[in-house]
Order: structure tokens, then sequence, then C-alpha cells
């Protein structure tokens, strides 16, 4: 066969139905798809009775028979093929056309041919990048329905068109593959296992954190109660170059502040009352490495003024000494108060907080991200039972979705370790989910009864919100069962 094609015997027809076709394969992602497509307007088309799809399997130098269509909805599993046919094409990359089997010489001694009565033949190779990619078959059975002229123009015309469609939709799948590939190798370079969470915000912090640990840079960590500034500090250190020396995290929140200055500063012997010995410091004792300052809102003003002599002369002095020992400190500083409102104000300094904030990151709420929450509550409830974790009820975890979560992951954390006590099988239920002492709920300090009268009242509302069920409210309350009965009986419970 000669490969110059002609078409002038292509009706409108056949160019509007190749016209359509273009456009759909145009529009189609999917090679599997856009195989079936091809085939069934083939088929229709040129009326055979088998259409197949042979992908040619170039490693194993196979061919594998993929998508298959008959006419009549013949058993696909029934259908043969001769593949001599296949070897011709991959041999000559040409088609195949035998108007009628019996008479050519080909093929009318093949077994296949002759056992599966394949009366006439039209097949098509599809070449991607020079290379046999599949074939585009079609043959005609039992009711011995020719191929003419026409059909093969018409076929000829439509492989080419139908490999440079799926050239193009080849070449789309395997950059969307690479690229699911490298997206998924850059979220697992910037994931932080300690800190859980897939949600985009998270993502970002992650991102930010990557980014933050590579510099030496001071941080301010904001956020609300419970978010994980703590886990962020910390995963800032184990990013940097210096997570082989110490990492130390030092409360200041309402600590007096000649404590904390002897904490942070260390003293020589005898600097005050009760200094029997020179102590270091946590600024030389974590030398080399990263001091974690937690609530640096609540830092006096003469210790905001010594921090400030740290940050910039990186020089320190014990206290009762006159001697400057040098430190080599990274300072990250975590706050839930309004740092530039208190500068405003005048209870921060302006050029410590510029100090610290060289670079601020913010700890998302835990109610900005709530597609994190059910993997936090399989986390939670693994580090719960490790062997053995509970499961969760659909409307226990439609209750926990549905919460505002003002204390954040912390008081998830808690209440899904209650909710483990609570749980009476293996299953947490809706109404192990309980919100009520940790933040919200309101306790009756106007009470003027006994403190035995609250007990005795709290013990009562408690086995009334179990239905009566004393084991699970003694288990709520954390008394033994026996103690919560002996109660009961004494309140006619
Ligand atoms: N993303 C998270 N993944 C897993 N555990 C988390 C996450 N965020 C917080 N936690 C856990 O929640 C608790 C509170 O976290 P952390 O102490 O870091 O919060 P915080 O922002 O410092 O809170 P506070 O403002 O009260 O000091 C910790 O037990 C921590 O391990
Ligand atoms: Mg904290």
């Amino acid at each position: 066969m000669s490969r110059e094609i002609q078409f002038d015997q292509l009706s409108a027809t056949h160019l509007q139905s190749i016209y359509r076709l273009a456009q759909q394969m145009a529009h189609s992602g999917d090679a599997d798809e856009l195989l079936q497509l091809i085939l069934s307007e083939l088929m229709e088309e040129t009326g055979a009775e088998v259409g197949a799809f042979i992908y040619y399997d170039a490693r194993n130098d196979r061919f594998e028979p993929r998508t298959i269509r008959t006419q009549n909805e013949r058993d696909k599993s029934e259908i043969e093929f001769s593949y001599s046919v296949f070897q011709d094409i991959l041999k000559n990359k040409e088609a195949v056309l035998t108007f009628d089997t019996r008479t050519d010489q080909k093929y009318s001694d093949k077994q296949s041919v002759i056992i599966n009565k394949i009366y006439a033949i039209l097949a098509f190779p599809l070449i991607i990048n020079n290379q046999l990619y599949g074939i585009l078959y079609f043959d005609s059975r039992r009711n011995r329905q020719s191929f003419n002229e026409t059909s093969r123009q018409f076929l000829s015309l439509f492989s080419a068109i139908a490999s440079l469609a799926l050239e193009q939709v080849l070449k789309k799948r395997k950059i969307e593959k690479e690229n699911v590939q490298l997206r998924r190798r850059l979220d697992d370079e910037i994931a932080i296992p300690e800190i859980i969470g897939q949600s985009e915000i998270m993502k970002k912090l992650f991102r930010l954190i990557n980014k933050v640990a590579k510099t030496d840079a001071s941080v301010i960590i904001t956020g609300e109660n419970g978010t994980g500034k703590e886990l962020v500090a910390r995963a800032i250190h184990d990013l940097s170059k210096r997570k082989d020396k110490p990492y130390i995290a030092q409360y200041i929140g309402n600590i007096p502040g000649t404590i904390l200055e002897s904490e942070l500063f260390g003293y020589k012997k005898g600097a005050f009352t009760g200094a029997d010995k020179d102590k270091i410091g946590l600024f030389e004792a974590v030398d080399g490495g990263t001091l974690f300052l937690d609530e640096v809102g609540d830092l006096n003003p003469d210790l905001q003024t010594k921090l400030l002599r740290v940050l910039e002369n990186k020089e320190i002095m014990r206290l009762g000494e006159n001697t400057v020992r040098h430190v080599d400190v990274r300072i990250i500083a975590a706050t839930n108060k309004d740092l530039p409102a208190m500068v405003k104000e005048g209870t921060f300094r302006e050029d410590l907080y510029y100090r610290l904030n060289v670079i601020g990151i913010k700890v998302p709420t835990l109610r900005e991200r709530k597609t994190d929450i059910p993997l936090l509550v399989d986390y939670f409830l693994k580090k719960e039972n490790p062997d053995h974790p509970l499961e969760i009820s659909k409307e226990a975890l439609r209750k926990i979705m549905s919460y505002d979560w003002p204390g954040n992951v912390r008081q998830l954390s808690n209440i899904i370790q209650r909710a483990c006590i609570l749980a009476s099988d293996n299953i947490i239920r809706e109404e192990d989910i309980q919100f009520d002492d940790l933040v919200g709920k309101k306790v009756d300090i106007h009470f003027g009864g006994t403190l035995e009268e609250l007990k005795n009242r709290i013990i009562a509302e408690r086995i009334k919100q179990f239905n009566g069920n004393k084991t699970r409210a003694a288990k709520s309350l954390n008394i033994s069962l026996r103690s919560l009965q002996a109660k009961a009986k004494e309140l006619g419970l």
C-alpha cells in the first residue's frame, strides 16, 4: 500500500464525523476514553463486526487487546485475533487491508483467520514518537460484510488524526503524573511529622518553618492557646543548623522577675542571699542552640532591657558579676498577647519588639483548618491506645467537626483523651464527646451551699446526663464505681 492517502471518496458525513471526533478528542484528557470514542465511532462508520485497540507492549514485545467492541454485544471474551496481522503491522508500520481473506494469499492459510472466520480486516498502526503504540483493528466475521475503498480512506485519515490526538493526551498524562510526583515530593519535603495537618494553611506554615529554619533570625510565634506554638518553635530548631546543640524552653509568664533573671543569666556565689555557689544561666547553658521564650509579652521592663542587650551584643553578665560573657543563642519567642498594641501602650519596648520580630509566624487556629480535624482525631486516638486505637462514630466526628474549638488542638487532644475513657466499647459515640469542663461551660460560682452539697449536685447531674448509667458517670468523674454507687444510694438515686 502506498503511504500516500487519497481522500477523493470521502463523503460529507465522513468529514463531519472526522470533524466531530477531532473536536471531542481535543477535549478528552484520558487515553482510554479517547480510544473508546474512536472505536465506537469507527465501528458505526465502517460497519465492522469487531473493533479493538491493541496495545503494543514494546518492552516485552507483546500485543495486548485492551478495548474490544463488538456488534450485537457478542461475548468479548470469545473474540480471538489474528496475531500475524499485528506482527505485519509491527514490521512494516503500515496498515493491513484485506477485503477478502479467502483470496488474499497472505492470510488465506493463517489458522487464526480460518478458525475465527475472519472475512475482512482493516488494521491501522498508531505511531507515537516513531514507535508503534498500538493498533486500531477492525474486522468483519460471520456477516461477511466487506470493507470498501471508502472505509479504507476514512480509516487511514482517521488513524492519522487519532495518533496525533493520542500523542497529545499521553504527553499530557505523563506531565500530569510527573507533576503529581513532584508535588508529592515537595509536600514530603516540607512536611513536619510532629505537626499534624495537611490543609493549605498548614502547608503554608510548614513552608515558612522550613524557610525560617535555614536562617538564624529571631522569630516571634503568635497564635491562640493550644494552636501548637511550642511545636513550631521546636520544629524550627530541629530543622536548623543548631539542631545538634541544646534547645531549651523557658516559660516567662508570671514568674517573679528576680527568679527569672537568675534563671536566664545565672549568678555568682554570694550575689544574693541563698546564692551559695556559682550558677550558669540558660543563655550560657543553651550556647550554640536555641532558647524558646514562652509568653514573652509578660517580660518585665528591666528584663526587656537585658534581653535587648543579649540580642544586640550577644553578651550576658551573671548576676553579681562584672565579667561579660559571649553567647551565641537563637531566640524564638511566643505570645498570645498583642505585642504591637503593647508597644503602642508603652508596656513592651519597641526596639526589643523589632529585634525579636525579624520573622513573625502566626499559627492558625483549629477552626481555620477544620479539614485537618479527622487527621488529628486519628492521631490522638492512636496516641491513647497505640496497639488498638478506638474507632469513632460518624455522629461523634460530626459533633467534633461542628464545634468551634476555642482551646484549639490542645482542647481536641483533651477531649479525645476523655472520650477514650468514656467509651463503653471500642467505638467513641456522640455522647462520649463532651465539651463542657474545659472552655465554655460556666461553673456556678454563686452556689451558696457546702462543698459536700456541691459534690452531690454534680454527681446527681452526671448520673442524669448518662441516663442512669453509673459506670460511665463514674468514669467521667474519674471516681470509682463503688464510691459513686454509695453516693447514689445515699442520695436515693
Ligand atoms: N498540629 C498539631 N499536631 C499534633 N499535635 C499538636 C498540634 N498542635 C498542637 N498539638 C498538641 O497540642 C498541645 C498544645 O500545643 P502547644 O503547647 O504547642 O500549643 P501552644 O500554642 O504553645 O499553646 P499555649 O498558647 O497554651 O502555650 C500539645 O500537646 C501539642 O503536642
Ligand atoms: Mg505554649
